[in-house]
């Protein structure tokens, strides 16, 4: 195709404009009443009792919504639709990776989240305690987060690909009396432990974690497993076993709902906190007009691992509250083959399909005739989250999967924002390939420049969130400065949120992200810090610094490059050492953030106030021509760093 032959914008056909939920009146009621168009989406979940303010700004940064209302989230996400007459609609069809499969009812569901809501109340947990959940994607993990919901515990979802370590500084750090996860999880065909990490976390003696009373695991692939006494129990002998009859409770609008883990700019992870009726409001509200959601026939699937907040939002709570029915896969897009994830669409005759773009690229390198083997005909939206998505694969997306025929949706949003901030609506906006286009109605975002000026159309600026919103992060567990100095100091004076990444309007006044301008890593959509790595390298004995950056990937956006200098007494220092380093970092964080490169290097480039010169790192990484290196102490260093690379 040639450059005049393609569009620079896609408006939706013309049939999916016609039956949209969201049309421009929906922008025309934000605009005339913010508040009370907030309240209006509030009012789309069920309260036990109603609110009688819509927002509490007094204590800004930290935000109060729907105050005085309560209502149990749950009971919105499970029992209303089966009250409603729905009962025997299906909410779950879970996949298996071994080919497997289960179809779970609303009213299936609302027996099992009664089962263990039950039995956690016999442990003697109550509301405002927290339960660690680490599992694989089975629908216990599903239930376990709206059991919690329903008894008003807190619940942390821990990727089930993070470490032993990653777990324990997250279980101390909420101090989770409760863990639930499975014996193990199955990558690729074949059964890998699980509770063998937990057991690993917890420790034992003097060691072990203060906090938890109990670790309740499912059954899932049936290996052996080590067992504590007194403190492990099966679900099936336990959960399965439980009352299947519970009336939900309600709580506080903002009572918290979970914590959720996620990467700063220094070592420690952040558990960013959400509560209940500001996060379900807008997650539901999301779901329902920029998924154009039809409950009665849509099939959506988000491909996303619960362990992340896009399996929260859009996996567990977005679609839950809206009544939707659902695709939850266990596995990889490849296990047994590639033509997985085209098989599920195919024969489940999904709707409404959003993945990360890195995926999408993945689809592109295995080759147009595998999704071309299917019958994708019931697909009619597209999404995207995570990361920017490049035009050429957003047009991929259009035409191959979408067979030209499909709106795409790129959703901007953060684990902080809990929801959808900036996103095109599929029924109204004019697309334009590689732009997340407008904030949502209800939504206020500004480009900026350090100062606050509003930047022109056409150039770059800082994104900023000028109003608060409901499903925005109320604050980091345990540490209410660093809520205040990561996202509130910045723009402190206007009282705007500062969250991280660079963006410019076009010409057009298309919003565009750009990517994170701070020392965050965006590795196939997920968040990894360059310290955090650091951190974990320099842990090795035979480090004595290292500076790690993200260059640019054809397939995962960014990957992860490390220079490494050694100690000067260290012995080995070829390839064993870096696959030793590599291991280092799967064992400290997760092998999701194991360098793809790790450069032994004599020297780092420093300015000379000490600041490592990550953007020169990165240039070499990439193999470009060096930046300005005038700041440097000494610009030689980069004859050695080349003469070094592996
Ligand atoms: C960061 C947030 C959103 C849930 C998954 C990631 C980047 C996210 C987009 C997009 C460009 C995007 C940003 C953001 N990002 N979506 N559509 N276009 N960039 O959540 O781990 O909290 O990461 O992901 O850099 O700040 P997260």
């Amino acid at each position: 195709m040639t450059d005049e032959t393609v569009p620079s914008a896609y408006p939706p056909p013309a049939d999916f404009a016609a039956h949209a939920n969201a049309t421009p009146a929906l922008q025309d009621a934000a605009d005339a009443d913010r508040l009370g168009f907030w309240a209006d989406q509030a009012r789309r979940l069920h309260w036990h009792k109603d609110f009688d303010e819509v927002l509490d700004w007094s204590g800004a940064p930290f935000a109060k919504w729907f105050v005085g209302g309560r209502l149990n989230v749950a009971y919105n996400c499970v029992d209303r639709h089966v009250e409603a007459g729905n009962g025997d609609r299906v909410a779950i069809h879970w996949v298996g990776e071994p080919g497997d499969s289960r179809d779970i009812t609303y009213s299936q569901l609302q027996t099992e989240v009664c089962c263990a809501a039950n039995y956690f109340s016999s442990l003697g947990l109550v509301a405002g305690d927290r339960v660690a959940i680490y599992m694989p994607m089975v629908p216990e993990a599903l239930i376990t987060m709206l059991a919690c919901a329903r008894l008003g515990l807190t619940h942390s979802v821990v990727f089930a690909g993070f470490s032993s370590t990653a777990l324990r500084s997250r279980v101390d750090d909420a101090e989770a009396k409760l863990v639930v996860t499975t014996d193990g999880q199955y990558r690729r065909g074949e059964p890998v432990p699980l509770k063998a990490n937990v057991d690993v976390a917890l420790g034992s003696g003097d060691e072990a974690a203060q906090s938890v009373q109990k670790v309740l695991v499912v059954q899932r692939t049936g290996i052996d497993i080590d067992w504590v006494d007194g403190r492990d129990v099966w679900w099936h002998e336990t959960v399965a076993e439980s009352a299947d009859f519970h009336v939900p409770e309600a709580f506080d609008s903002e009572h918290p709902l979970f914590l959720l883990y996620t990467s700063g700019t220094t070592g420690k992870p952040k558990g960013i906190i959400h509560t209940s009726g500001g996060y379900l409001t807008q997650t539901s509200y999301t779901f329902h007009y920029v998924f154009d959601h039809k409950p009665e026939t849509d099939v959506f699937w988000c491909g996303a691992d619960i362990g992340w907040v896009t399996g929260h939002s859009y996996l567990v709570y977005g679609p839950l509250s809206n009544g939707a029915t659902e695709i939850v896969y266990e596995g990889t897009p490849n296990s047994p083959n590639e033509h997985r994830h085209f098989e599920v669409i195919e024969k489940y005759g999904v709707t409404t399909y959003y993945i990360a773009p890195t995926l999408i690229r993945t689809f592109m390198k295995w080759g147009r005739e595998i999704p071309d083997a299917h019958d994708l005909s019931s697909l009619r939206l597209l999404g995207s989250v995570g990361e920017p998505i490049n035009p050429e694969a957003w047009r991929w997306y259009r035409e191959v999967i979408g067979r030209n025929n499909c709106p795409i949706v790129d959703t901007w949003w953060q684990t902080e924002t809990g929801a959808i901030m900036v996103s095109p609506l599929p029924g109204i906006t004019a697309t334009k390939p590689g732009s997340a286009m407008a904030p949502l109605p209800g939504i206020s975002a500004k480009i900026v420049d350090m100062a606050g000026n509003p930047v022109p159309d056409g150039e770059q600026g800082y994104l900023v969130l000028d109003e608060p919103w409901p499903s925005m992060l109320r604050g980091i567990w345990g540490d209410e400065q660093r809520y205040i100095d990561t996202y509130w100091s910045k723009f402190a004076k206007e009282g705007w949120y500062f969250a991280g990444d660079g963006a410019r309007y076009d010409e057009d006044h298309a919003l565009w992200v750009l990517g994170r301008i701070d020392d965050v890593m965006n590795v196939s959509g997920h968040r990894i810090s360059t310290s955090e790595v650091e951190s974990a390298l320099v842990g090795h004995h035979a480090v004595a610094e290292a500076a790690v950056i993200g260059a640019t990937d054809e397939t995962t956006g960014q990957a992860i490059v490390a220079f490494v200098i050694l100690r000067s007494d260290a012995t080995d220092t070829g390839a064993q050492l870096i696959d030793e380093l590599k291991a280092q970092v799967s064992i400290d964080i997760s092998p999701i953030a194991k360098p793809r490169e790790i450069n032994v290097v004599p020297e780092l480039p420093k300015t000379r106030s000490g600041k490592i010169m990550r953007r020169l790192l990165r240039d070499v990484a990439e193999g470009k021509e060096l930046g300005d290196t005038s700041t440097l102490v000494d610009p030689a260093v980069f004859e050695a760093i080349r003469a070094n690379r592996s």
